[in-house]
């Protein structure tokens, strides 16, 4: 219940302000996606890199885009086909084992309107790399939707759990890790993530703080008061670009063109 809770708010926010990147890109380039055989030249090319079970490209794929998500988890990849099954829209997704250094010679090169990658850029092997190929799958003008953990919000999280210590080395390690146990490989600040983004030849439009209170506020508060829910998500949508409490929001959702 509380993961569900979580995720919905975290898949709220980032599919409205994706879904405004989508539109922009429809209208600014009325012929995305037509070079692809057989299209019908509605909707857009999209890959998502480690899209998993399709949390984000089935419904893409609904609204009539064509998807297609590149993850190296075959149990994953049939969750996903049994997925796009379940909401008929099998012909629109494609699951492609890989990994995000296979990217180009898989998706193709110069081949999507748009590129998801959220929550994988802490895990990959090389996150340079990985946006290099991101970018390289892009066409010109093209979206990338990056969802990443912050560093900051951990630092908070591992104070207020009493585990002082902990807080302070995530604050100070380069990977932003709070110890040899952390599961997390890698979180990110602000700053580096565009300066990485830059780097691989990315202009950054909007950075957005997902789940700035949602891991903070106590469940059984939001899942017993009448109301509470909803007026977490519109904190949580109103915080989203504030720039203090993005600061500490657990991910960053930024959205850049190619
Ligand atoms: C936290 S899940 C995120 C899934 C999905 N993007 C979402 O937002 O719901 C991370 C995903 O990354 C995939 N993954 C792990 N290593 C990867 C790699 N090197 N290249 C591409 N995907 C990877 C995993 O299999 C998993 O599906």
């Amino acid at each position: 219940m509380v993961e569900r809770r979580r995720r919905s708010v975290r898949t709220a926010l980032v599919g409205e302000a994706l879904r405004v990147a989508l539109a922009g890109r429809e209208r600014t380039d009325p012929g995305a996606g037509s070079d692809r055989a057989g299209s019908d030249r509605g909707g857009l090319d999209i890959v998502d890199l480690g899209g998993g079970t399709g949390g984000f490209a089935v419904p893409l794929a609904v609204e009539g885009h064509r998807v297609t998500v590149v993850d190296p988890s075959p149990d994953a990849l049939a969750s996903l086909e049994r997925r796009a099954r379940d909401e008929g829209v099998s012909e629109l997704v494609r699951g492609v084992q890989g990994d995000a250094a296979e990217l180009p010679g898989l998706a193709g090169e110069s081949s999507a309107d748009a590129v998801l990658c959220h929550g994988v850029l802490e895990v990959v092997d090389d996150p340079v790399q990985a946006l290099q190929a991101m970018a390289s799958v892009l066409r010109e003008g093209g979206v990338l939707s990056l969802l990443v953990a912050q560093r900051n919000a951990v630092v908070l999280a591992r104070a207020l759990a009493g585990h002082l210590a902990e807080a302070r080395i995530a604050l100070q390690d380069p990977d932003g890790r709070w110890g040899a146990t952390d599961p997390m490989p890698r979180r990110f600040d602000e700053a580096g993530i565009t300066g990485q983004l830059a780097d691989a030849g990315f202009m950054v439009h909007t950075v957005h703080g997902v789940r700035t209170f949602a891991d903070l506020v106590p469940s059984a508060f939001v899942d017993s008061e009448p109301g509470a829910a909803d007026s977490l998500a519109e904190l949580e949508r109103a915080a989203s670009q504030h720039p203090a409490f993005r600061a500490l929001a657990t991910q960053l959702h930024i959205l850049a063109t190619r």
